[in-house]
């Protein structure tokens, strides 16, 4: 399972590489900024995901070549979620993918704006691919709709927000389900949704998708959490105890690490049963995704 990531990483990192035009007139260090955070590494599991789900609907995996913009647009998105997450204001955090923040290198205004551009770069990709003859005009507007409702306000965003407020009167677990929900699901669902349309899939298909993608999202979440309080730093690439140091309320701090990971696999167990039952032409990479994501150390 490994290889078939790392090379999805291998793929979307070189495309990564060019996804500022070259021409394009930039302050060189605004530039250097995003590019400094896109290159520094990651497990590239959100674009792995659109190309894995384009590919699971058609059954081929030329359906991934396709889905490439729309997987470098998601890793954009989520790029600058992290760099704005690490700000003193939020999680003042010094280390991410084993690299000194975007803004301990660049300062905080400039982490704050290559941020901003990076978030608005991704709108710039998905009208691209549909432009390039790879995907439909409606499903590139059907995705691009996805991505501004699953980042933005009712999204991400909502997710941090209230990640942020929670931070000490969290005491129900389903106050802390929905920032997991939000501030991390909702750019897995956008992903493995967004390479379901352009396969082609059905409204059925789409909706089972959405259900593998909101559980695999949760569990990944509380997998970080887990490994905030038991992970490596070393292989992590951040510092752990950050959820400590900033009184977040986690799952392991409400339900304990033993109860957080049978949550982790029951919510594994029903994502795989999701993608099962949406009679997809090739299951196979989504199925081990999922399985990959439970007993990942980072
Ligand atoms: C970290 O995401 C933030 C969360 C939503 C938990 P990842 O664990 O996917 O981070 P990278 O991209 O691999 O660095
Ligand atoms: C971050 O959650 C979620 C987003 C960036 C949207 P965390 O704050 O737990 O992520 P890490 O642990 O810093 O990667
Ligand atoms: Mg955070
Ligand atoms: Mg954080
Ligand atoms: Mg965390």
């Amino acid at each position: 399972m490994k290889s078939y990531l790392q090379q999805c990483a291998a793929i979307v990192e070189q495309s990564l590489a060019n996804v500022l035009p070259a021409e394009w007139d930039v302050p060189g260090k605004l530039r250097e900024s995003m590019m400094y955070s896109l290159e520094a590494g990651g497990k590239r599991i959100r674009p792995a995901l659109v190309l894995a789900a384009a590919e699971a609907i058609q059954g081929k995996s030329s359906a991934a070549e396709n889905a490439l913009p729309v997987a470098c647009s998601i890793e954009c998105i989520h790029t600058y979620s992290l760099i704005h997450d690490d700000l003193p204001a939020m999680d003042d955090d010094d280390y991410r993918r084993g690299k000194l923040t975007n803004h301990k290198v660049f300062g905080e205004a400039m982490a704050i704006l290559a941020g901003d551009a990076l978030l608005t770069h991704a709108f710039h990709l998905i009208p691209q691919a549909a432009r390039k003859g790879g995907i439909d005009a409606q499903a590139a507007l059907d995705i691009v709709e996805d991505l501004a409702m699953l980042a933005g306000a009712r999204g991400m965003v909502g997710g941090q927000v209230a990640d942020v407020l929670g931070e000490q009167g969290v005491t129900s677990i389903e106050e802390l389900e929905y920032i997991h929900l939000h501030k991390t699901s909702d750019l897995i669902v956008f992903s493995v949704t967004a390479g379901a349309r352009i396969g082609g899939a059905s409204p059925a298909q789409l909706e089972l998708l959405e259900q593998y993608g909101r559980n695999i999202g949760l569990a990944f979440q509380i997998q970080d959490d887990i490994l905030d309080l038991i992970g490596d730093e070393a292989k992590l690439g951040k510092k752990t105890n950050s959820d400590v140091a900033q009184q977040k309320v986690t799952y392991p701090y409400l339900i304990g690490i033993d109860e957080s990971k049978s949550q982790v696999k029951r919510l594994t167990r029903e994502a795989k049963a999701a993608v099962l039952e949406a009679e997809l032409a090739m299951p196979k990479r989504l199925l081990e995704i999922a399985d990959y994501l439970v007993q990942r150390e980072y």
